[in-house]
This record gives C-alpha cells, sequence and structure tokens, in this order.
C-alpha cells in the first residue's frame, strides 16, 4: 500500500466530525512526504533562515546577507507568509516570540497574541439555549475574530532590536504582492478543501476563487494589490496606521457586518492592544536549559512538565523504537495535558501555578504514576495538586483546537536568534477578508463552555483576555548559549510535536533533519496518535498491548529548526510541508 493510501486510510479511522475537521484544516497537506528519515540539512556560517515557504525564508536571507539583523529578516518573513501563506498567519492575526539576545546574552519572550473585544463576554460561544456553539458556527464570521497583535509585536520587536529602516522591511512581500506569486500545491489543495466555507463572504471568495468559482489552482499567478496598499501604508506610517485610521475601520467594519455571526470588535479594541513583554519559561533537562512561552501560552509549561518528568527516567538506554519509550512519553504528556485544561490561561486574567506546576517535587511525584508498566488508566491520567500561590480552584475547560499556523527560525550574524509561532488559528482563520490578508479566529481558542461542575473555567471568554495557546517556539540553551531553536504549528498538537523532536535530539542525539522528519506518536487525552503512513505504525500493536487505543492520523506539523553548532549553523524544514532553510 502507498504512503498515500495509507494515509487516508488513517483518515478513515477518525471519528466523522474529527475527519471534517481535519478535511477543512490546514492539516490537509496536498504534497505530503511522510516516513522520511530526515530531511534535507542546509549549512551555513554566517546566517539562516527555515520557514514554511521559499520565498519568505529567501525574503528573510536577503535581509541577513544586506547586514540585517534577525529581528529586520522577521518582519520580511512575516510579511511574505501573510501573502503566499495566507491561510496559516498574517497581518490578522497573532503571534508568539522568543528571541535570544546576543548583547544582552538573554532571552526576551514578546507576546503579540490576540485579545477578546471589549464587549465579549463570558457566553459568547454559547447558543440560545446555553450549550456551546458547534465549532465552525462559531468559528466563520466575525463572533471569533480577536484584536490582532502580529502588526504590533513587529513594530515592537523593531524598535527594540532592529536594524534595517522599517519601511525596507516592506518592500519584497509588496513587490511580490503587486508582481504576483504562484500559488503552490498545498495552497491550491487547501483552497479545494474548504469548499462553500471559503466562499462565505464575498472578498474571500473573489480571492481564492475564479469568476466561474472554481478554486485557484496550483501554479496560477496570483496578484494581491489590496495586501501591497496596506503594506505600503504600515511601512509609511509604522504600526498606527494598522491599529487606527481607514486600515482599522475596514476591520471592524468587516467585523461588525459579517451576517448572522457578526462580531463585536470595536476600534477602542484596536486602539488600545498591547503587545507584552512575558517572562519567558525555562526549565532544566538533562543539563541543558529549554527555554520558551509562558501564558498565555501553555507551550513551554506543558512541555516543561514533560520534561519534568521524562528526566526521572533513562529515555536514552530505552531508544527511539522502544514501546516504553512511547509509554512514558505518552503518559507524561497526559498528565500535562491534564494540568494544561485545568490551570492554564491569561495569567494577567486568572492566577495559575506556574512555579507550582514546574516545581521538580511536584514532578517527581507526578512521573511517579508512571513508574508502572501499563498504560495509566483513565482515572489516574487527571490534574494534579500543585503547589499554589493564589487560592482558587477551576474546571477543566473544552476548548477545541483545529490545525493551520506556521513556524520560523532564523539566526543572524551577531548570533540572535529569532524563533517565532504566528497564526490566524483555523486554516484560513475566521475566513473574513479586508485589506488582501484574512481576519484570525483566535477567539475559538478560549473555552465554549464557562462553568465546569460549578467552577469557572481559567480558560473562559473574558473582555480584553487572551485565549490560551498551545505554540511553543523554543530555544535550547547550553551553558547559556543558544543551541538550538525550534518550534511548530499544529494546534494542541504543537506541544507533542515540539517535546518529541527535543527528546530525539537530546536523548536520542538525533540530527536536525532528522528531529523535523521523524514520524509522530502524541497522545493528549488517551487515544494515542500515531502519524499514518509512517514506521509511527509499527508500534501500534505494542501500544495497545500497554492498554492504549491506537489512531492512525494524518499528523502535519510544520516543524522548523535551526541548530547552532561549532561547526556553524544546520537548519532543516519539515518534508511535510513546503518549507526550506536557507543561509550563507
Ligand atoms: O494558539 C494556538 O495554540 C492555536 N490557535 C494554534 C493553531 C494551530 O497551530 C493550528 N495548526 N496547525
Amino acid at each position: 500500500m502507498s504512503t498515500r493510501t495509507i494515509a487516508a486510510l488513517g483518515l478513515l479511522l477518525l471519528s466523522v466530525p474529527d475527519a471534517l475537521a481535519q478535511q477543512a484544516s490546514d492539516t490537509v497537506a496536498p504534497e505530503r512526504a511522510t516516513g522520511l528519515a530526515s530531511a534535507k540539512v542546509v549549512t551555513a556560517k554566517e546566517h539562516m533562515v527555515a520557514a514554511a515557504h521559499p520565498l519568505a525564508a529567501e525574503a528573510g536571507e536577503q535581509v541577513l546577507a544586506a547586514g540585517g539583523s534577525a529581528i529586520d529578516a522577521m518582519v520580511a518573513v512575516q510579511t511574505v507568509l501573510g501573502l503566499v501563506e495566507p491561510q496559516s498567519s498574517g497581518l490578522g492575526g497573532g503571534a508568539f516570540l522568543v528571541y535570544y539576545d546576543a548583547g544582552a546574552k538573554r532571552i526576551v519572550t514578546l507576546d503579540g497574541r490576540e485579545t477578546a473585544p471589549m464587549e465579549a463576554t463570558p457566553k459568547l460561544f454559547l447558543d440560545d439555549k446555553g450549550e456551546p456553539m458547534q465549532f465552525f458556527d462559531a468559528v466563520v464570521g466575525g463572533r471569533s475574530v480577536g484584536t490582532p497583535g502580529t502588526v504590533m509585536l513587529m513594530q515592537e520587536a523593531h524598535n527594540r532590536w532592529g536594524r534595517t529602516p522599517w519601511k525596507d522591511l516592506f518592500a519584497p512581500a509588496e513587490k511580490l504582492a503587486r508582481d504576483g506569486f504562484t500559488v503552490s500545491p498545498r495552497l491550491a489543495g487547501l483552497i479545494a478543501a474548504e469548499g462553500d466555507r471559503l466562499k462565505a463572504f464575498d472578498a474571500t471568495t473573489a480571492y481564492f476563487f475564479g469568476a466561474d468559482g472554481t478554486p485557484l489552482k496550483a501554479g496560477t499567478v496570483l496578484k494581491n494589490p489590496a495586501y501591497a496598499e496596506t503594506l505600503s501604508a504600515i511601512a509609511k506610517g509604522g504600526a498606527p496606521a494598522f491599529y487606527g485610521g481607514a486600515i482599522a475601520e475596514a476591520i471592524v467594519d468587516t467585523v461588525r457586518m459579517a451576517g448572522k455571526n457578526a462580531g463585536v470588535l470595536s476600534l477602542a479594541d484596536l486602539a488600545n492592544y498591547q503587545v507584552k513583554v512575558r517572562q519567558p519559561v525555562c526549565v532544566e533537562y538533562r543539563a541543558l536549559e529549554v527555554c520558551g512561552m509562558g501564558p498565555p501560552s501553555s507551550g513551554a509549561v506543558a512541555i516543561g512538565q514533560m520534561l519534568g518528568m521524562l528526566e526521572n527516567f533513562d529515555l536514552r538506554a530505552l531508544g527511539k523504537d522502544n514501546p516504553e519509550s512511547w509509554r512514558l512519553i505518552g503518559d507524561a504528556q497526559r498528565l500535562a495535558f491534564a494540568d494544561r485544561e485545568r490551570y492554564l490561561a491569561d495569567t494577567d486574567f486568572v492566577p495559575a501555578p506556574i512555579k507550582g506546576l514546574l516545581a521538580k517535587s511536584y514532578l517527581g511525584e507526578r512521573a511517579g504514576l508512571l513508574d508502572g508498566d501499563k498504560a495509566l488508566g483513565e482515572d489516574a491520567a487527571t490534574s494534579g495538586k500543585p503547589e499554589w500561590d493564589h487560592a482558587s480552584n477551576f474546571g477543566r475547560d473544552a476548548a477545541i483546537e483545529l490545525p493551520s499556523t506556521s513556524h520560523f527560525v532564523i539566526v543572524d550574524k551577531e548570533g540572535n536568534v529569532v524563533s517565532m509561532t504566528t497564526t490566524i488559528e483555523n486554516g484560513f482563520g475566521s475566513r473574513l477578508m479586508t485589506g488582501g490578508f484574512l481576519l484570525n479566529n483566535e477567539i475559538t481558542d478560549f473555552s465554549f463552555k464557562t462553568h465546569d461542575e460549578g467552577l469557572p473555567v481559567a480558560n473562559r471568554v473574558e473582555p480584553r483576555k487572551r485565549p490560551r495557546s498551545s505554540m511553543s517556539p523554543t530555544i535550547v540553551l547550553k551553558d547559556g548559549k543558544p543551541l538550538l531553536a525550534i518550534g511548530s504549528p499544529g494546534g494542541s498538537q504543537i506541544i507533542g510535536y515540539v517535546a518529541q523532536a527535543l527528546v530525539a535530539y537530546i536523548d536520542w542525539e538525533m540530527d536536525v533533519g532528522e528531529i523535523v522528519a521523524m514520524p509522530h506518536l502524541i497522545n493528549r487525552f488517551g487515544p494515542y496518535d500515531l502519524e499514518a503512513g509512517t514506521d509511527a505504525e509499527k508500534l501500534a500493536e505494542p501500544l495497545k498491548a500497554l492498554g492504549y487505543e491506537v489512531k492512525l492520523s494524518e499528523m502535519n506539523s510544520g516543524l522548523h529548526a535551526i541548530e547552532l553548532s561549532a561547526e556553524g549553523l544546520r537548519g532543516a524544514a519539515d518534508p511535510r510541508r513546503e518549507g526550506v532553510a536557507a543561509g550563507k
């Protein structure tokens, strides 16, 4: 059976709503390449970019070659990605940046996450009967749109660490938008898979479909003059040109006039948007420091918890092909997810026991639950009782996360490192388009349910709150210096993708090309997802024998990584997507 047939079979094994969601989501990879032993490894001495599209990587590489900083290159990469990979990230979305500042020798994290509108209430996603809405009923339209953060993040980062004049960084994307770029097989496949959902609004239909209603085909040269105009305005006027004036008015009108699912975003939401400098979350693992994004992302805490539990076991001796390694990894992930769904949310609104969740004593105790030789039972895979700094307790939430998103990494010749995950949430976000870019549906990353067994849910909607994320841009430090920058899209599977790559790199000494390509095995909620059509399937029977329910699934990560080795830079792009690494 071919890889493709096995992958299709995997899709059939999903429940019907899961399968529909996956078909509609950004995980559908028309040019999928799984089961590869390794992705191509690109080497360079001075600088490098690894991103999800060759045109984006090229734009960033050219900025670096002209003497720009990693942050300058980030602006060029992001603005090109917003054009050529519009379904995944862009000006209408949000992002997290984990940055190693070589001058100051420290990690800084910037939170450019979308915020809930001031007029939003915890009942935003409940229907007339008080029941949670169907996911796509909530997503498509203005209700799901949060105040975008990506433009302000680019501006804030550039104010701090930029070298190239701001306006010059928009030129590559503006030129491509005016002259046209070639629609990739992946983008064409995703438009076709979306079908009518992408036709809900006129501006979006006009952009992604021909006059006869057929989806754009791969190879079509697509121009986006509206995007070029938007970029030109931001290039001249900076972030204020986006958060006020004509662009902001068009965003608000688009959201508030989106038919029966109109939203409540206002000009005041845009005018008041702030990027936040957050405390990085760093954990020690096998004498390395693994640093990432704290709340409102759950990424670094969940990865830190997994690693903290796994540190108690000799994964190196067990090896990557041993079902026992995957029992430990899978159940460590389930325990981390049980804590995540109860405790983690935007800490500007709800207290979260971050210190307690990452305490060695607590994780040692949780690791004790993995001492047996069978899969954890449902009763055991529940949230624990970390030490609390505040007196609050929360119910378990029910946030639905479906894939799109992009991750890129950049290293400049001074050794500054960008690890950035950027998103408009679902594939094609809210499906609303204005100014040549799509608006996010990030607000559906909140729990639709406000309470659970009488307790409020930490990740419930509240005005100006940021929805909990799984995005996990990561930088690993050795002796205080960056060793590896990595991250991935993939909704809540991001946490598993990144944690697995870290274990593979650190414990199994796998190469950067191997860690982005290796088959995925992820266990968040009990059933063990194995990547269909790959060697992961060989573990299906052994894992069943350990007591797991096993599901073969499409698992379309987009891991991009750069290793900063003694010999130079080594970068690789996930073969499941269209990205590349490029450097000099
Ligand atoms: O912030 C989050 O965790 C999600 N909105 C990210 C969505 C995502 O990664 C979809 N991926 N393929």
